[in-house]
């Protein structure tokens, strides 16, 4: 039978996914790797034998040579996929027969890109990504299959877990986090995909295959984009320097507050969250602060003395869910 595990960001994205699919690749049993939802849009940051990587489009599971999809749930800049393939290659990563596209995968187009190119209202990464969604909703976009420069890479999702390999162990990588989600994120600041388990489903995998749901989140919230989401304090300030929060795809800063237990309990339920990884522990130690909201608009602090009443807490808060408290990845 298929199985299924899927990893989701709980936020606003860039809470640590890669360093987590990294993780669990590296510790085998997945036959493939698949992503789900978003493009070009997502910045993976992986440090793999000591190096650092960014992809956008390749899923993780090419480092490990675990056989790796960009889903029908994605929308794929072929130029970049191609500049990333290379990129990889010239690293020494051998990606020959382990990097496929689902042959109904969207295909972001100049025009996606030039009508995304101005756009200020959400702050979007600028990657063509909502147009192309926009067009495939509208029932005017193409498909991977209509491009014979994909073919070599094409596949049929539903031969590839129905047909071919039925006993398949599949990583679903997702991109973005809830607070991004078209549907329950805080519209319109959101990205036009579906990052909750549900759109891995949506990649042809139905409920009773998803096994472990992995919720990652990060130990305070970071946000790019247009909206305000940094109050106005020296701390989170100093969060943003101690944490690096600098974008992966874009650059831009990333605004920091504190992390909201009632939005984190909410994104847990939503996705059936079946273990927890709060990420950058280390920073929240490094810049001695150890607070959350206790409400959704951020508004009332719960304020703790040190490292152990915060992880406490936050265990007796979710205690039906495994957590894990984990560190910033490595630096190189
Ligand atoms: P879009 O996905 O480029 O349309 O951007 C919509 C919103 O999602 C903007 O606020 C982006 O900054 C944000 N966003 C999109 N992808 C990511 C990501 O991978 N990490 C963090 N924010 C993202
Ligand atoms: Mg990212």
């Amino acid at each position: 039978m298929l199985k299924v595990d899927v990893i989701i960001g709980m936020q606003h994205g860039d809470e640590g996914k890669g360093k987590v699919t990294h993780h669990l690749l590296r510790n085998g049993g997945y036959t493939h790797c698949v992503r789900y939802n978003g493009g070009c849009n997502a910045g993976h940051t992986i440090y793999h034998n000591g190096e650092k990587f960014v992809t956008h489009h390749i899923p993780a599971g090419v480092f490990f040579g675990v056989k790796s999809i960009i889903g029908p749930g994605c929308v794929l800049d072929i130029h970049k996929f191609f500049n990333e393939i290379k990129t990889l290659r010239k690293a020494g990563i051998d990606l020959s027969d382990k990097i496929f596209i689902a042959k109904n995968t969207h295909v972001i187009l100049e025009h996606h890109l030039r009508e995304d190119s101005t756009e200020t209202k959400i702050g979007t990464t600028r990657t063509g990504n909502g147009p192309c969604y926009g067009s495939k909703y509208s029932r005017e976009g193409s498909r991977a299959e209509d491009f014979p420069v994909l073919e070599p890479y094409l596949i049929d999702m539903y031969q590839e877990f129905y047909m071919e390999h039925p006993n398949a162990i599949v990583l679903c990588e997702g991109a973005q986090g809830v607070e991004l989600d078209i549907d329950w994120g805080d519209y319109p600041y959101v990205t036009s995909s579906h990052c909750t388990t549900a759109g891995a489903c949506l990649n042809g995998f139905p409920p009773q295959s998803i096994r472990n749901v992995i919720g990652v989140a990060k130990a305070y919230e970071t946000y790019v984009g247009s909206k305000e989401f940094q109050p106005d304090s020296e701390i989170f300030n100093a969060l943003q320097v101690a944490g690096e929060e600098f974008g992966a795809t874009t650059g831009r800063n990333r605004q920091c507050n504190w992390m909201s237990l009632p939005n984190l309990e909410k994104a847990i339920k939503l996705n059936g969250v079946t273990n927890l990884i709060i990420n950058k522990m280390d920073i929240l130690e490094n810049v001695g602060a150890w607070s959350v909201y206790a409400d959704y608009k951020r508004h009332n602090l719960f304020t703790f003395q040190n490292k152990e009443q915060f992880c406490t807490y936050i265990r007796e808060y979710f205690n039906n869910v495994t957590v894990v408290f984990s560190d910033s990845p490595e630096r190189v």
